[in-house]
């Protein structure tokens, strides 16, 4: 069911708080909960991050703003913390790295196929068969340093296969660059789209970023400073679709929207009773939210924020496994490769990123060491063996 947009109430912002247990609640399931539940909670972990990230950004630029940003940063960061604390403990770092590229294969998967701008689909189309060869790549990992099959994790709604390989996915910075989108033209599921992917990515690399490091297996350190350098250069990507023109007070309204947006695509999807319960209560505090903004905008901008704003809200991004597409997308587009801003076959890359990539990876890929030979088999490499 479509959220209409004319007449938003939701909480209050001064009524959206929490104590320190309602902020650090029971964990996920790591096998029985649905693994889309846990999409779920990694990509709206991803959307506050960027909430508050952007809005730290924002208050650095904006004197007037300084005040309601900090309002409003404050919930999102609580949001974030309740909503990411629902990983718990029994995830290790690489299984959690899984779920990551999963989030970015289903949810990218399913946002290019409903992006009514054709380039701005390619564009995650492009990105998606580079977290594709992600997912294979740390699934060979950790069968080979956990001993354990991927597959517990993506509960087999995601292929383990390479994808356009890692190793050829550095680009020179020119590269990866793309045509943003006009604001005022843009269809409002292609701002809704590009917000969210971008998001997504963005704690992706985040996460690599802190957790690279803590491993011992020197493999293992060198496969996230790899992977954690493409996902800079797909929230570079994705970022870069993004209308600059637009305000801050406007872009910060497409936030809230956003927000809004996602977690009621995660009330309406949701499986597990207790989590749906928390998506309905943030649900409800971006409508605040997103009202507090709106008011702020009509002072801030003497415009009426409606204009900006659709009727209603268009239907959520689906949750569910998108194999067949990603299949088809793999067969026709593995071979594309990017010369500025538009989409190449492989011969025609750009000179730039040949160089840059040449150097990279004088010295060896990790990406490649880590799945030499490598093929996802039930059960992982070593019952294979034994039954051999
Ligand atoms: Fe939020
Ligand atoms: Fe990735
Ligand atoms: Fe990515
Ligand atoms: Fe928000």
């Amino acid at each position: 069911m479509s959220l209409s947009l004319s007449d938003i109430k939701g909480c209050p912002i001064e009524k959206q708080r929490f104590t320190w247990s309602e902020l650090v609640q029971k964990p996920i399931s790591k096998l029985d909960d649905d693994a889309f539940t846990r999409v779920r909670v990694i990509l709206m972990n991803g959307v506050e991050n960027e909430a508050f990230r952007f809005q730290h950004a924002a208050a650095r630029m904006n004197r007037d703003l300084r005040l309601p940003l900090a309002k409003v940063r404050r919930i999102e960061h609580h949001q974030a913390t309740a909503v990411n604390w629902l990983l718990g403990a029994d995830h290790s770092p690489l299984e959690t790295t899984i779920a990551y590229e999963q989030v970015a294969i289903e949810v990218t998967a399913a946002v290019a196929q409903r992006e009514p701008d054709p380039y701005l689909a390619q564009t995650y189309r492009f990105g998606l068969l580079e977290d594709f060869d992600h997912l294979y790549r740390y699934s060979a990992m950790l069968d080979r340093l956990e001993g354990k099959d991927a597959n517990n994790i993506l509960q087999c709604y995601t292929d383990i296969l390479a994808g356009r390989p890692t190793v050829v996915e550095h680009r020179a910075p020119e590269d990866d660059l793309r045509t943003p989108f006009d604001a005022r033209t843009a269809h409002p599921l292609s701002k809704l789209h590009a917000l969210t992917i971008m998001a997504g990515e963005q704690q992706t690399h985040n996460y690599y970023m802190n957790i690279g490091p803590l491993f011992t297996d020197p493999v293992a350190r060198l496969l996230y400073a790899e992977i954690a350098s493409i996902e800079q250069q797909h929230v570079t990507q994705y970022e870069s679709i993004i209308d600059p023109d637009q305000s801050w007070m406007e872009q910060w309204l497409m936030h809230e929207l956003m927000e809004v947006y996602n977690y009621h695509g995660c009330v309406e999807q949701e499986t597990n009773p207790r989590i749906k319960a928390l998506w309905e209560r943030f649900l409800d505090y971006e409508l605040g939210q997103l009202a507090y903004v709106m008011e702020l905008f009509k002072t801030q901008m003497r415009r009426d924020p409606l204009e900006l704003l659709p009727d209603r809200l268009p239907d959520p991004i689906p949750f569910a496994s998108q194999r067949d597409f990603v299949r088809q997308t793999l067969l026709e587009e593995v071979d594309l490769r990017a010369d500025g801003e538009q989409y190449v076959p492989l011969e025609e890359e750009s000179e730039a990123s040949r160089a840059y990539r040449e150097y990279m990876n004088s010295q060896g890929s990790p990406s490649e060491a880590v799945a030499a030979g490598y093929r996802w088999q039930p059960g992982t490499e070593l019952s294979h063996l034994r039954a051999a």
